[in-house]
């Protein structure tokens, strides 16, 4: 096999086989593949497309380049999800923990935040003492124990996914369905669980701006997952407008925890809903209204908010914080931004929310940056709100007060408003299964 005629194949838009792509990721991993051959390749795939198969088959090559968690010691059906990432999303800490007090098990590694987004492992940092870094056995007997750890994503994870997403990231060959796919299913694949639901979030905070292209997506991902023997379902869910009201990473937490004592913001808790009952759905535990039940019991029962306790006991963090969320750290300046001008929000600029935020020190603007884990934004009035000159629309929260000016005018810009009343969108938009696309 000779790259040069593989990019050739794929260039005149040909499918390649199972053997070609697999040789092909062994050999970029074993750097045999140079990295300006590998561009030209993604670039093809950018132009050319994939066929399923042939993604499903990139994906489980891709997946194979690493480690592929052995999660068998863990009694029970494994469950996993995956958010495309968003602005406000702090969903896994919300659904992990009712999940497990369903009698789910969810052994989950997550990522960090970069750019616009936040990362799960950074809200959990914001935990005093809570350990992301486990040895394997200690994550399977925690999930065997409490039913439910998150973890950060082991080294030997998916390595091609690491080069490639890399390269695509310097040669403008991210914005690709079969490669998006393929990047996120590897990952899902090495991670070990027997089932997986993916969040494909969709509008101005996501990756993938249209409603369209989302559930092209979540149809090429389902396709992966069920191909591997997974069972796979994608929840297509706004994110034209940022989740809840909280946007930094203590901040996510707290109202993660006041969603799991059912006093959430009403999005939020609607979207767990959805997801947490989907989860379950997956894992066999009888009808999708039966499942919502068991969600609700779960958070008026107080079970799930003690589940999540419990997992951050184990993890060796300080579990009085979830019951005293008075005791997190306090960002030390605070800053309230005014309306300026009457009007209903007819939009908001989701990814510039979180620039905003990130500006705050909430987020990472290159992979070396510090989180302020106090910093961020709560959103006070958001679309489809009529609001007053002089109203609060955001508080701003900082450790430095110089960061304010910038952070406002950012965000100032992310709002769009109109005189005429505006409805906004369902949250929960579609739903991706291998029975096919129910749309909302
Ligand atoms: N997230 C991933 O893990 N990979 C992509 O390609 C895009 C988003």
């Amino acid at each position: 096999m000779r790259m040069y005629d593989l990019i050739t194949k794929k260039k005149h838009g040909e499918e390649l086989s199972k053997e070609e792509i697999s040789e092909m990721i062994r050999g970029y991993v074993n750097e045999e593949i140079t990295d300006y051959q590998m561009s030209a390749m993604l670039m093809a795939i950018y132009f050319q497309g994939m066929s399923e198969k042939e993604t499903a088959n990139l994906t489980i090559a891709m997946a194979h380049s690493g480690d592929i968690v052995d999660l068998s010691a863990i009694k029970g059906i494994k469950v996993d999800k995956h958010s495309t990432g968003g602005v406000g999303d702090k969903t896994t800490l919300v659904i992990g923990p009712i999940v497990a007090a369903c009698g789910g098990k969810v052994a989950k590694m997550s990522g960090r935040g970069l750019g616009h987004t936040g990362g799960t492992i950074d809200k959990l940092e914001s935990i005093p003492g809570f350990q992301v870094a486990l040895d394997q056995d200690k994550f399977i007997d925690i999930v065997n124990k409490v039913g439910i750890s998150v973890v950060g994503q082991s080294g030997n994870l998916a390595p091609a996914d690491k080069k490639l997403y890399a390269l695509r990231d310097v040669t403008a060959t991210v914005d690709s369905i079969p490669l998006i796919s393929s990047s996120i299913m590897s990952k899902k694949l090495a991670a070990g669980s027997d089932c997986i639901l993916l969040d494909v979030k969709t509008g101005s905070g996501a990756f993938m701006r249209t409603v369209e292209d989302s559930i092209a997506l979540a149809r090429r991902m389902v396709a992966i997952g069920e191909h591997a023997g997974k069972k796979t379902m994608a929840i297509i869910t706004d994110m034209d407008i940022p989740l809840g009201s909280a946007v930094g990473n203590s901040l996510e937490v707290i109202e993660a925890i006041e969603t799991l004592k059912g006093n959430g913001p009403k999005d939020l808790a609607e979207v767990c809903e959805i997801l947490a009952t989907n989860m379950l759905y997956l894992t066999g535990k009888g009808s999708v209204e039966k499942c919502k039940q068991l969600v609700h019991e779960a958070v008026e029962s107080g079970a799930a908010l003690k589940k999540l306790a419990e997992m951050v006991e184990a993890q060796g963090g300080d579990s009085t914080v979830i019951l005293d969320t008075n005791k997190f750290a306090k960002a030390p300046y605070q800053y309230e931004v005014k309306v300026t001008q009457n009007g209903y929000i007819s939009h908001m600029d989701t990814e510039q929310c979180g620039i905003a935020s990130m500006v705050l020190g909430a987020g990472r603007e290159t992979k070396d940056s510090v989180i302020d884990y106090s910093a961020g934004i709560r959103m006070i009035k958001k679309t489809g709100d009529y609001v007053k000159q002089g109203d609060v629309l955001a508080i701003l929260y900082a450790s430095k007060k110089e960061l304010f000016q910038k952070a406002e005018e950012i965000l100032r810009k992310a709002y769009t408003l109109s005189d005429e009343p505006v409805t906004r969108r369902p949250l929960v938009l579609a739903k991706v299964s291998s029975q096919g696309v129910e749309q909302y």
